[in-house]
């Protein structure tokens, strides 16, 4: 912004709206401020040092006798979030995208640079999977010193624990010690304890992914119960159709910066797309590598490469003869189009006459990336040049997808044998009668 702009009285003024306004965020990708907030995360930032490989250790760089050397790298970058008290917050977003970082710093695990963020409410979280559980102390041991951490009497305790251990499923194992835990007994104790010590807020990450289905299904119920009663929940979430469900709001974290915030349903879509679209032009950077390029083939924007290549050896084919076959050959984004997708190719001589249009007949659908095939085991064509063209259309043709005219061009050259006119080529076989 210019030094010289006078003040601007329209200017917002939540922290959700300047979070948002200083990325350049479209404003139905941005979520207002809360009318009754529980957590305000005003502007948050988080660093951390990676350390040298060399001088890991902080005893390593004494010993040396000078300064660790490090590279700073920003996990939360200015983060702003109001959550409505008695909702349900999710956080998605790619692996290292800074959710878990945002999660420590509301229950103050850790200390953003700067921002501040408040709390209004008993908090109660689920972080790391077996955080703040002692390896070599029982289930039950472990309760009581959770639940005593937490802020429980032991008078409140033991009047919960029939139901802490019964959620859990642990009642075979509650006196074991919980380093035999599985990864999933960990979670079911570890959740178990977080919503039944009484919390206003419940902060849980990543636990749903580890849980049998049963025990995810158990998980919601609780959720849903604690949210009636009035609780609030933030939560992140790989399982992205259930954060659809169980969320009311949703941001999206990019590198550490909000890319969306609004309704869960309007931001796990910006984000489906988002990974779609980035695991298409992967793929195109796979299979498209060159494709203006290499003879034959190309690409277009669902299309993700249409070529033409010879029936046996399967390489791009400029030329051939009558009795040689051909592959065309589509590879598309089923998901971007619909799940009803029939392929159509259509081959034209070079002054426009059209040989033959050939349709699919049936949806390929499948995925992100669909490859159909439509193999010639000869070209019965006359010598000539010709063009070939792709569409990708539903059932009823009326609504096209997309086209591709003269993705490819081929010459059909004269088989020595031969001596005939004409557009095809048909087999025959002379005899005297
Ligand atoms: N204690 C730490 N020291 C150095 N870097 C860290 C530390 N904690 C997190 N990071 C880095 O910060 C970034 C954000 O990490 P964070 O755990 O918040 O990601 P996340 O969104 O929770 O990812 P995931 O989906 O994999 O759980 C990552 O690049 C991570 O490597
Ligand atoms: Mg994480």
């Amino acid at each position: 912004m210019n030094a010289m702009t006078p003040p601007d009285d329209s200017r917002p003024t939540t922290p959700s709206e300047r979070g948002a306004a200083s990325h350049g965020l479209e404003p139905s990708l941005l979520l207002g401020p809360a009318k009754d907030p529980a957590i305000i995360v005003d502007h948050i930032s988080k660093k951390f040092r990676i350390y040298d490989e060399r001088n890991r250790s902080l005893k390593a760089a004494v010993m040396r006798g000078r300064r660790a050397r490090f590279q700073e790298f920003q996990a939360v970058d200015d983060v702003s979030f109001e959550v409505e008290r008695g909702t349900t917050f999710g956080l998605v977003g790619e692996n290292g995208c800074g959710k878990s970082t945002t999660l420590k710093c509301i229950t103050r695990t850790i200390r953003p640079e700067t921002g501040t963020i408040t709390v209004d409410g008993r908090m109660s979280a689920l972080l790391e999977l077996g955080a703040g559980f002692h390896p070599e102390l029982s289930g039950r041991e472990n309760v009581y010193l959770n639940a005593s951490i937490l802020g429980m009497r032991k008078r409140e305790v033991d009047a919960k624990l029939d139901e802490i251990v019964e959620f859990a499923g642990l009642e075979r194992f509650i006196d074991m010690p919980v380093k035999n835990y599985s990864s999933g007994m960990y979670v079911r104790l570890g959740f178990a304890v977080a919503i039944n010590v009484n919390p206003d807020i419940l902060l849980v990450d990543e636990v749903l992914a580890v849980g049998d289905e049963e025990f995810q299904r158990k998980c919601n119920e609780k959720f849903a119960t604690f949210r009636d009663a009035g609780g609030t929940i933030v939560v992140v979430s790989h399982g992205l159709e259930v954060m659809r469900d169980i969320c009311d709001h949703a941001v999206w974290l990019e590198h550490g910066r909000i890319t969306a915030s609004g309704t869960s349903g309007d931001v796990i879509d910006h984000y489906l797309d988002m990974v779609r679209s980035e695991r298409i032009e992967r793929a195109r950077e796979r299979i498209g590598d060159g494709a203006g390029a290499s003879p034959n083939a190309a690409t277009g924007t669902n299309i993700v490469r249409a070529e033409m290549l010879h029936a046996d050896t399967r390489d791009p084919v400029e030329s051939l003869t009558a009795t040689e076959g051909f592959v065309l050959r589509v590879t598309f984004d089923a998901e971007a189009v619909g799940e009803d997708v029939r392929t159509n190719f259509g081959i034209y001589r070079d002054d426009g006459q059209r040989v033959g249009s050939f349709n699919s007949g049936w949806s390929a659908a499948d995925g992100p990336l669909t490859t159909v095939e439509m193999v010639a085991p000869r070209c019965p064509l006359q010598p000539g040049t010709y063009a070939v063209n792709v569409a990708i259309h539903d059932h009823s043709m009326l609504q096209e997808f997309e086209r591709i005219d003269k993705f490819a061009r081929f010459e059909v050259l004269p088989s020595e044998d031969r001596h005939q006119s004409g557009m095809v080529d048909f087999s025959q076989i002379w005899r005297t009668a």
